[in-house]
């Protein structure tokens, strides 16, 4: 059975910090893994603009050993409307991993539905889990938080500013909760993350000892967080929507005031907006580690799509030896 990355709860705790670990080494020496060697071929398929996703997978497949091999919605057939479950019946015949970047989560999930091998978010109107991985990746690094090899971020905190309702407000919240994070979404009453996927960020976070804020007060959220977090006001889809503007969003900009306030580190998953949700005086600045933060996009996504092709299945019925590393061939 192939697993998926749809969102990022699809990796309990123990298999993030696996991911996590791996991505750290990875970036140590980027041609140590090589699971699709042949090569195999990775599809990678966009229905909406990428330009780091777009050339950290490919750039990510080539250094695994394998090919890439990228298709547009408008040039495929899937653009001109064949089912998603016939496209993925055909490609699965053909290909070792599909990456895919699209609009409802539903249409990846019955993308896996129907795949046999494994597929990735690459983001959807809810989720980007790829990147979030990458910024757990990102924050262990700068905070000195590595032990044994392992990405230590339990317990640190991680408040993320604006539009609470986006993509990337719901991967923070799983996939911080994850890692044992202490998760702070600042961000007003009418863009509040979906209620759903917070009940899910709030159990998983009783399990790992993290915990979920939700808040409209910004300086509440980023003081003393080891981390400060913004994304776009307007995600793909979104343009033109009503109340997406500084009249909404103004206060949450992320300025040095509140970096003062943190002390921490500043991410965004780009592209940024300056002088909309950050000031440029702090992406530009000395807490920005933003570029780091881009360039772990290859090596997390190697590390994910290493994890996901070697893994044993034995371990999913808890027969598998638990100290194999990721790594085997299956
Ligand atoms: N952060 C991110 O996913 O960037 P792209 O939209 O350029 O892929
Ligand atoms: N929330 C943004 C993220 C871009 C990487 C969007 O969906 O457009």
């Amino acid at each position: 059975m192939a697993r998926h990355f749809l969102r990022d709860d699809d990796l309990t705790p123990a298999e993030q910090k696996q991911v996590l670990a791996l991505a750290l080494e990875m970036a140590g020496d980027r041609f140590a893994h090589q699971p699709l060697v042949g090569p195999r071929t990775v599809a990678i398929m966009f229905d909406k603009s990428s330009t780091r996703t777009r050339v950290s997978f490919v750039t990510g497949v080539a250094e695994l050993g394998g090919s890439p091999m990228v298709l547009e919605a408008a040039s495929s057939q899937l653009g001109r409307g064949e089912s998603i479950a016939d496209t993925t019946r055909v490609l699965t015949r053909m290909v070792s991993a599909i990456v895919w970047r699209t609009f409802g989560q539903e249409r990846i999930a019955e993308m896996a539905a129907h795949a046999t091998v494994p597929v990735v978010n690459a983001l959807t109107d809810e989720f980007h889990p790829c990147q979030v991985l990458a910024d757990l990746q990102t924050i262990a690094q700068h905070t000195g938080g590595l032990a044994d090899g392992e990405a230590a971020l339990a317990g640190r905190s991680l408040a993320y500013l604006g539009d609470g309702a986006n993509n990337m407000a719901h991967s923070y919240l799983l996939g911080g909760a994850t890692a044992g994070m202490h998760v702070r979404i600042a961000s007003p009453a009418t863009h509040r993350p979906d209620p759903g996927i917070v009940a899910d960020a709030a159990a998983i976070a009783q399990r790992t000892g993290g915990s979920v804020t939700l808040t409209e007060d910004p300086r509440e959220a980023v003081t003393g967080a080891t981390a400060v977090i913004t994304d776009t006001w307007v995600s793909m889809g979104q343009e033109g929507e009503d109340g997406r503007g500084q009249q909404t969003f103004a206060p949450y900009q992320v300025t040095d005031e509140l970096m003062e306030l943190s002390g921490g580190i500043f991410l965004h998953c780009l592209p940024a907006y300056r002088g909309k949700e950050v000031s440029s005086s702090v992406i530009d600045g000395p807490a920005s580690v933003v570029w780091d933060e881009a360039e772990n996009r290859l090596h997390a996504q190697k590390a994910l799509l290493t994890w996901l092709l070697t893994r044993d299945d034995r371990d999913d019925r808890g027969e598998g030896d638990e100290a194999a590393a990721p790594g085997g061939r299956r």
